[in-house]
């Protein structure tokens, strides 16, 4: 009987790959997590521990010289580097969403030739859709690529680019064809070091400081067309069904979150005593307790599930609610965060808002969870139109 049953949870090969990445993350990424928050530093260290592991890009295929691991297992490295410090979980997260295009679009010279670098911990992948007045509507942006012989010319800004300066590559959607909106634009892979290439000055933001949050400048960048992701025009269609898979990392970067404040919590209320008794003797803290480890839960069972659908999709199969499944569960985890964080503060008192305690730094990070790979009103805008088409 159990074998008719498509089981989701994590196998034990699963849980074993979480033991090992919370060892990781305890003993070489957490010690570091307030600095890097204070100094807005890249986690440099954190990215050596991951490339160490081979935990830096777990997605990437066998065939290019990764280690091939399922959507669930790269949710589940996410969720745990991010349970310590959710600057580094953009590391593991934003390789996978600017390879993805390659992985659902690329020709397979573009897949060698970028993947294997990425793989063997050499090279980093962002992913650079938005731009200054194109964020929600990624279709109306900008930046322009024009064919010149064998060469597309590039010129415009990318905004927002997470770890733009550190990565060696980016996939770029760019405007080919004006009149065709949506339909012209088309994906790149523009390297750091191609000439006209720049970078704006780090954005100074409210959490996740250590990752460099930059403008790509392309200033008359010349590049071939075997460098397009895919055909011309395919750009935007491959952008959006990038973020079906990737939108579930961001909710495991949120579930990360919530997961390290609350355990911070459940820790700090057995040890705080007021009224002549540990705190969480109070019925008041216990329920509060209950309800967060209640929609941690909740959001987990949500993502592992849309994590699973995210890998048969990869390996063919069609999944009609990837789309709605993978907003779903963005939304819903990002709303969690946030409320747990808050909560995690609460629990802290007055403690729990000095930067002497680690959850007022989790919940600036939780944040952004809520706005990035589509703000949560984006999310609701694309599942309400899959239920109602
Ligand atoms: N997969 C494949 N194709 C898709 C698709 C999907 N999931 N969703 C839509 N399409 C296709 C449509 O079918 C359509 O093609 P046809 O005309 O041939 O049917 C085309 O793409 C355009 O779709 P829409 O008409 O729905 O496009 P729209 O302009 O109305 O925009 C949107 C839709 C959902 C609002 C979209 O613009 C969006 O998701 N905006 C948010 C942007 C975003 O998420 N940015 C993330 C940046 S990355 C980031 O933030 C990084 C980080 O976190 C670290
Ligand atoms: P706007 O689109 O201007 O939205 C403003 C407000 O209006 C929001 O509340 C929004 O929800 C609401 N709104 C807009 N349209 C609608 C609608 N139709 N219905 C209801 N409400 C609506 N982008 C990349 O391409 N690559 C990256 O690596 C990347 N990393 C990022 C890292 C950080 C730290 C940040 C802050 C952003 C990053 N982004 C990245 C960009 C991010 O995806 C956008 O900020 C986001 O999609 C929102 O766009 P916007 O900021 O222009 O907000």
């Amino acid at each position: 009987m159990s074998a008719d049953f498509p089981a989701y949870s994590p196998s034990e090969e699963h849980e074993l790959l979480r033991r090992t990445v919370r060892d990781l993350a305890d003993a070489k990424i957490a010690p570091g997590a307030a600095e890097v928050d204070e100094t807005a530093d890249f986690p440099q260290e954190a990215h050596d521990a991951l490339v160490q592991n081979d935990l830096h890009a777990v997605h990437i295929p066998e065939a290019y010289g990764g280690a091939g691991a399922d959507a669930l297992a790269t949710v589940i490295v996410i969720e745990e580097v991010a349970r310590a410090c959710a600057s580094s979980s953009l590391i593991p997260a934003v390789n996978k969403l600017g390879t993805v295009p390659l992985l659902l679009s690329g020709s397979e010279e573009l897949k060698k030739r970028y993947l294997a670098p990425l793989a063997r911990g050499e090279a980093m992948f962002s992913y650079a859709l938005s731009e200054a007045e194109a964020g929600s509507d990624a279709a109306s942006m900008r930046t322009r690529a024009v064919r010149d012989g064998d060469d597309y010319v590039l010129n415009g800004a990318k905004m927002w680019i997470t770890n733009a300066g550190v990565s060696e590559y980016y996939t770029v959607m760019a405007v080919t064809d004006p009149e065709q909106g949506a339909k012209g634009i088309s994906a790149f892979v523009v390297e750091k070091s191609d000439p006209g290439v720049s970078f704006g000055p780090k954005e100074r933001k409210l959490g996740i400081k250590g990752s460099p949050t930059r403008q790509v400048i392309l200033e008359d960048v010349r590049i071939p067309a075997s460098r397009m992701v895919g055909a011309e025009g395919t750009g935007f269609k491959t952008a959006l069904a990038t973020l079906d898979h990737t939108r579930i990392t961001i909710a495991a970067q949120a579930l990360g979150i919530a997961q390290g404040a609350l355990d911070y919590a459940i820790g700090y209320v057995k040890e705080r005593r007021q009224f002549g008794r540990p705190v969480a003797d109070f019925q008041g803290v216990q329920f509060m307790i209950a309800d967060m480890a209640m929609k941690l839960e909740g959001a987990r069972q949500l993502t592992y599930h849309a994590a699973i659908k995210s890998e048969r999709a990869m390996l063919g199969e069609r999944i009609p609610d990837l789309t709605f499944i993978s907003s779903a569960c963005k939304c819903l985890a990002s709303d969690v965060a946030m409320e747990i964080t808050t909560d995690a503060v609460q629990l802290l008192g007055g403690y729990g808002y000095t930067r002497d305690f680690p959850v007022e730094r989790m919940m600036r990070d939780a944040k952004i969870t809520q706005i990035y790979e589509g703000t949560n009103q984006i999310q609701r805008v694309v599942m309400s139109r899959q239920l109602l088409k």
